[in-house]
């Protein structure tokens, strides 16, 4: 939640910021502002609205500078004016903040700063820290900075422009993220690669309580404490196509076609000519695995439901019983975590606060972590014993999808390799799936470029955009799908859809079928194939209307089905991965018949990095 930026070097700061920003914007974008230095001078400007608006008044009104400062907002604490927007300053104005993250202890803090004189103009908690540095400001920033800190409860990621200090900025973070990125003689700060990556693919980043200063040619980084860190640069490898739109009216669209490429990815290396070759780190030595008695998954919104079916994965293949959580869920019932369990946090953004969260207290109790991240150097990646990349590639709009099928693709990998290691799977039983899953990228790839639910899709959104109700039911692994089905649809449309497993039908959601009630129903071939095409049968008695995912060969299913995406035919515990993307699609086509913004829902952020 909240985008920020920092950069200092030789270009003109204001749209290098604005161009970061707008790759951040899926960190929130309710109101955005930026502040640069020149010649002595400190200047700020906030829009509230998008950040085009802000854009717009910089076009208009032009800001000059080497050095300066930007943040996109998803409002936490006061309401999404321009008031509000950050940066925030000090009282004389030399100081600006931004800040992702919330000051828990903000309404004390505030208290004791009024008393002793401070003016704020803003309602949020991120004010506190602008103000707190100007109490601490004695000519040393990086001393002031971590003064200011001392004081701060919650979390945070900040970058600090100060008006004495035109040859550097500073940056600081504790639980939110925070990355630098290195240049010749020019340095970036930012909350994900992505806003710098096109200018330099060297990144450091910083771990919690550090605190880095920026200079042209030079990079400090201390701790709370003031003792220097030594941290070595990686490289990215993304190619810059990854974050550009390609020819796709939306990211959403572009991530969806990318998805054989993105499961390819995850496969690399991984599984060549139908061998599984995966290894951990140290910590987590195949021994140490073979000796797992319980895996815990835990995770959230898209990848929760990667996790639902990865409980199914690892009990079947790979004899392990499982369970699954909603991050803020674990943390709070006072699991019992026995030393024998494997925790798997799942996290495209690695990011997300409930997540990380959850995995400091399974560590703490205990447990192995094994985290499913993409975002590599992610705080949840670095906090576990071992990670998993799904090496999607950046996923930009705020609809989770690349990302989803790369983390099945990546359960799929650990089953099996589990499966093998704990004896549970035989070497025939081994090579099948194996096969199969060597082949998904191909079938996915075929699915996507179907034109046949491209059709049903289009044709879907255009009749039922006015739909105020839909329902998704699906059995055992596609239990799950039809949750994600419903969530792709409320995030992207407005639409109020439920997701159910098709046996609790009966038990209310069929009190709501009526003639105006769009069905999803995913029925391809599997064990339980019988009683969903009872369950659609029992639809159509009571004059809902079906849509249906149906394996191709299927004729039964389009006799009670309205309108039937057919994807090919594969095996029950491997079409999770293929059933999404005609969900996906139709969500995509609601959300455009009803012109709403696919990449960028209302009120919703990719990374949710406060609780
Ligand atoms: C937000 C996003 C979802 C995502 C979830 C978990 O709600 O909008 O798309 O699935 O966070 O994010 P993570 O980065 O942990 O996978």
């Amino acid at each position: 939640m909240c985008g920020i930026v920092g950069y200092i070097g030789k270009r003109d700061a204001v749209p290098v910021l604005l161009k970061g920003l707008k790759t951040l914007e899926y960190r929130g974008y309710d109101s955005a502002g930026i502040a640069v230095l020149s010649g002595g001078k400190l200047s700020l400007r906030k829009r509230q609205g998008k950040l085009s608006v802000l854009d717009a008044s910089l076009r208009s009104d032009p800001l000059q500078g080497l050095l300066g400062i930007g943040h996109t907002r998803w409002a936490t604490h006061g309401l999404p004016n321009e008031k509000n927007a950050h940066p925030h300053l000090d009282c004389s104005g030399k100081i600006s903040v931004v800040h992702n993250g919330i000051v828990e202890n903000f309404g004390t803090l505030k208290t004791q700063l009024i008393q002793q004189g401070h003016t704020f103009r803003s309602q949020t908690d991120t004010e506190v820290i602008s103000h707190l540095i100007e109490c601490y400001d004695e000519g040393d920033l990086v001393q002031a900075v971590r003064r200011a800190l001392k004081e701060i409860e919650g979390t945070y990621a900040i970058v600090v422009l100060h008006k004495n200090h035109p040859d550097q900025i500073l940056g600081a973070r504790k639980g939110s993220p925070l990355v630098v990125g290195v240049g010749g003689g020019e340095q970036f700060l930012a909350s994900d690669v992505l806003a710098f990556f096109t200018y330099t693919k060297k990144v450091l980043y910083l771990d919690d309580g550090e605190i880095v200063t920026l200079r042209k040619n030079r990079i400090a980084i201390q701790n709370f404490r003031g003792k220097p860190v030594h941290r070595n640069f990686h490289r990215i490898e993304w190619n810059v196509s990854l974050a550009e739109k390609g020819g796709f009216p939306h990211y959403m669209l572009k991530e969806i076609h990318e998805q054989p490429q993105a499961i390819h990815r995850t496969l690399a290396g991984r599984l060549e000519e139908e061998k599984l070759s995966l290894s951990f780190e140290k910590k987590l030595s195949s021994s140490l695995l073979k000796r797992i008695r319980r895996v815990i998954f835990f995770s959230c919104g898209t990848a929760w439901h990667a996790s639902l079916i990865g409980k199914y994965l690892f009990e079947r293949v790979a004899q392990l019983p499982s369970e699954v959580d909603i991050s803020s869920e674990f943390r709070y019932r006072h699991p019992i975590v026995a030393k024998d369990t494997l925790a798997i946090p799942i996290s495209q953004s690695g990011e997300t606060a409930d997540t990380l969260a959850s995995l400091r207290e399974a560590k703490e109790k205990g447990a192995k972590v094994l985290s499913i991240c993409n975002v590599v150097g992610s705080t949840i990646a670095r906090e576990s014993d071992t990670v998993l990349y799904t090496h999607a590639g950046p996923e930009i709009a705020v609809p989770s999808t690349k990302a989803y099928t790369s983390q099945l693709t990546a359960l799929y990998l650990l089953s099996v390799y589990l499966g093998r290691l704990r004896g549970a799977l035989g070497a025939k039983e081994e090579r099948a799936y194996l096969k199969e899953l060597a082949s998904l990228p191909r079938r996915l790839e075929e699915v996507i470029k179907d034109r046949h639910i491209q059709e049903v899709a289009r044709e879907c959104g255009k009749r039922y955009h006015t739909a105020a109700n839909f329902l998704f039911l699906g059995r055992g692994v596609n239990f799950p799908s039809a949750l994600e089905g419903a969530l792709k649809l409320k995030e992207l449309s407005y639409i109020h859809a439920e997701g159910y497993g098709a046996g609790e039908m009966k038990h209310g959601p069929i009190a709501l079928i009526n003639e105006k009630l769009p069905v999803v129903c995913i029925a391809p071939r599997s064990e339980t194939y019988d009683k969903m095409a009872s369950n659609i049968q029992e639809v159509r008695a009571r004059r809902g209307i079906i849509l249906s995912v149906a394996t191709k060969g299927d004729p039964a299913i389009a006799k009670y089905s309205d309108h039937v995406f057919y994807i090919p035919e594969v095996s029950e515990l491997f079409s999770p991965i293929l059933v999404v993307v005609p969900l996906q699609l139709l969500a995509y086509h609601l959300a455009i018949e009803s012109g709403c913004n696919v990449d960028q829902p209302r009120n919703l952020a990719k990374s949710v990095t406060v609780e």
